[in-house]
This record gives structure tokens, C-alpha cells and sequence, in this order.
């Protein structure tokens, strides 16, 4: 007979008689058996000193010994077994009771291995959320490069509307991961402009309304670049791209949306975009002084310019307007 054969218990309860008789008869099965009183401190402190893989309680209080043995319910002490559960009536400890007690033992051990799996699996699903979402972060930086070299944008602008589209965000009161999205989004509005011709792109001068139809497809064809991502930072960034140029009056491009129709991103990088090209100097144009810039976002609003954004921008303040870039980390 060694249905424990190997195994650790400990023993508690103050009927010394009743301790001794159960320790040869699981001794017979093969455990190894050490005996205390039936006092939880008692039971903790050898418990503590070496840990069996179960504690049988003779004639005590289990649910006491429970509660001293894993006082925050998490089921990371040893498993506590009565007597009663595995002896059938008042008798003695045989065959059938030493495979009971086994199979107890066992049913813990497995559940604990089982929530050790679930957590390694959780740890290992947001280990690779990580890491993907630092593979995209990387290919869209590098597409937003890939667009500063076609446009006369220098890598500064799109920096920062992208820092300026954040502090908006954050002013409104969204959340860390909004802001986070938006800030790393909001640099590639001007995608695509990759697919527009140099003689438009770069023409020196006016453009003609041909020409502005021409230019005017970037926002759908950056979207096209960013479509069918499967991650909220690729949703967020084809968002951005599609929806710079949409106003808040509905007059806008490429789909007329009017209002909170309009994605956040969009909303937010217009006014960004328009405030940071009218401040500083393009081919066509001189700079304007930030009061002159900031009086055409006020002009805006609830026309151009969606009124909460620009209020956010007006509360924010020259100071924040033209700050140095920041990006953070992921929340
Ligand atoms: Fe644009
Ligand atoms: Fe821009």
C-alpha cells in the first residue's frame, strides 16, 4: 500500500491519540507525516518552517486553519483537508482514505499549475501587444520621414503639430492612451502627399483649382497607405491622415463630415497644422506672428475649427503652442 508514497502532510489536532494513530497509518502509505496541535498559530509556524503539500486537521476547525494558512484568500497555501472528507464515518484510515487524500493533494496542485500557466500566457499576450505595436511605431515614423522628404515640410513641422495635437488632447481631458496615440498619429497627416506629383507639389506660386484637386487627394490616398491595420495606433494614424482637412461647418475634404462626425484626430491636427504653417515661414508664404495666427484659430472656430478644440488651445496658451517636442512612452 503506498497510495502517498512521497508525499508531505502535516498532521494537527489536540487529540494526541487520534494524531499518532493517523501518522502510522499514513506513514504505512508511504507519506511522510510530522504532527502539531490543532492551534492555527501552532499549524502556521511549522507550516512556515517547511511546507508540507497538505495539512490534515484531526477534529479541528478547517475553515480556522484555512484562514491562518492564507489570510488573503489567494489559495497560495498548502491545501487544508479534514479528516472527516476522506475517512468514510468515524473509521479508520485505510486504502480508499489514503487515495482520497491523494487525489485532493493532486486536484490543488494541478489548479495551482493551471493559474501559473494563465498568468504566463497574459504575461506573454502583452509582451507581444508590445512588441507589435513597437514594430508599427517604427514603420509609421519611418513613412512620416519617407513624406517630410517629398513635401517642404521639414521634419520640425510635423514634430510639432504632432506635440501641439497632444496638448490639446489632454487639455480636453482624454485619456493618457489617447494622447499617446494622438502624438505619434498626428506627425503623418501629410502622408499622403507622396503619391502627388512634383510639378504640383512643389510648384513655386499659386496652385490652379486643378492643381488644388490634385493636392487635395493626399488625405485619401495617406488613409489608403494606413487602411486595414489591426491596431489602434494604425486606426488612429488613418484616422488623422483622412480627416486633417474636414470642418467643423462641413465644407471640408475629403468627406464633407460636419461636426463630431469628424474623427478626434482630424480635429485636432487641423487646428495644429494651420497654427504651426501660418507661424512659420513656406515658399508662398511669409510667417505670421503667433497673435495674427492665433486670432485666424479663433476666427475659426465653429466654422473651420471644432469651438472645443480651439478653446482648448486658447486656454492652453502662447507658451504651450510652439514648445519643444516630447513623445513619451506608451501607456
Ligand atoms: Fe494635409
Ligand atoms: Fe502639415
Amino acid at each position: 500500500m503506498d497510495a502517498l508514497a512521497g508525499m508531505r502532510l502535516l498532521l494537527a489536532g489536540d487529540d494526541r491519540a487520534a494524531v499518532s494513530a493517523l501518522r502510522s497509518a499514513v506513514g504505512s502509505a508511504g507519506a511522510v507525516a510530522a504532527a502539531c496541535t490543532g492551534d492555527p498559530a501552532d499549524v502556521v509556524a511549522v507550516v512556515a518552517a517547511d511546507p508540507p503539500e497538505a495539512v490534515v486537521a484531526v477534529g479541528g476547525n478547517v475553515d480556522r486553519l484555512r484562514a491562518a494558512l492564507d489570510p488573503l484568500g489567494l489559495e497560495t497555501g498548502p491545501e487544508v483537508v479534514a479528516i472527516e472528507e476522506v475517512v468514510d464515518g468515524g473509521g479508520a484510515f485505510g486504502d480508499t482514505a489514503a487515495r482520497r487524500l491523494r487525489a485532493v493533494v493532486e486536484r490543488r496542485a494541478l489548479r495551482a499549475r493551471q493559474t501559473e500557466l494563465e498568468a504566463i500566457v497574459a504575461a506573454q499576450a502583452v509582451a507581444r501587444r508590445r512588441h507589435d505595436e513597437e514594430a508599427a511605431l517604427d514603420t509609421l515614423r519611418r513613412l512620416a520621414l519617407a513624406a517630410e522628404y517629398r513635401d517642404d515640410n521639414t521634419h520640425e513641422h510635423t514634430q510639432r503639430v504632432g506635440e501641439l495635437a497632444a496638448r490639446l488632447a489632454r487639455h480636453l481631458g482624454h485619456e493618457d492612451r489617447t494622447v499617446w496615440l494622438v502624438r505619434q498619429v498626428a506627425p503623418l497627416h501629410d502622408v499622403g502627399k507622396i503619391a502627388i506629383p512634383d510639378t504640383v507639389l512643389l510648384k513655386p506660386g499659386k496652385l490652379t483649382r486643378e492643381e488644388f484637386e490634385v493636392v487635395k487627394t493626399h488625405a485619401v490616398l495617406g488613409a489608403r497607405v494606413l487602411a486595414g491595420g489591426d491596431s489602434d495606433l494604425l486606426r488612429a494614424a488613418e484616422r488623422a491622415v483622412r480627416s486633417h482637412h474636414e470642418r467643423w461647418d462641413g465644407t471640408g475634404y475629403p468627406d464633407g463630415l460636419r461636426g463630431t462626425d469628424i474623427p478626434l484626430e482630424g480635429r485636432l491636427v487641423h487646428v495644429a497644422d494651420v497654427f504651426d504653417i501660418l507661424v512659420h515661414e513656406r515658399p508662398y508664404k511669409e510667417s505670421w506672428t503667433v497673435e495674427a495666427a492665433a486670432e485666424e484659430i479663433r476666427r475659426g472656430a465653429g466654422t473651420q475649427f471644432d469651438p472645443d478644440v480651439v478653446r482648448a488651445f486658447e486656454a492652453l496658451g502662447a507658451g504651450a503652442w510652439q514648445a519643444d517636442e516630447r513623445k513619451g512612452v506608451p501607456p
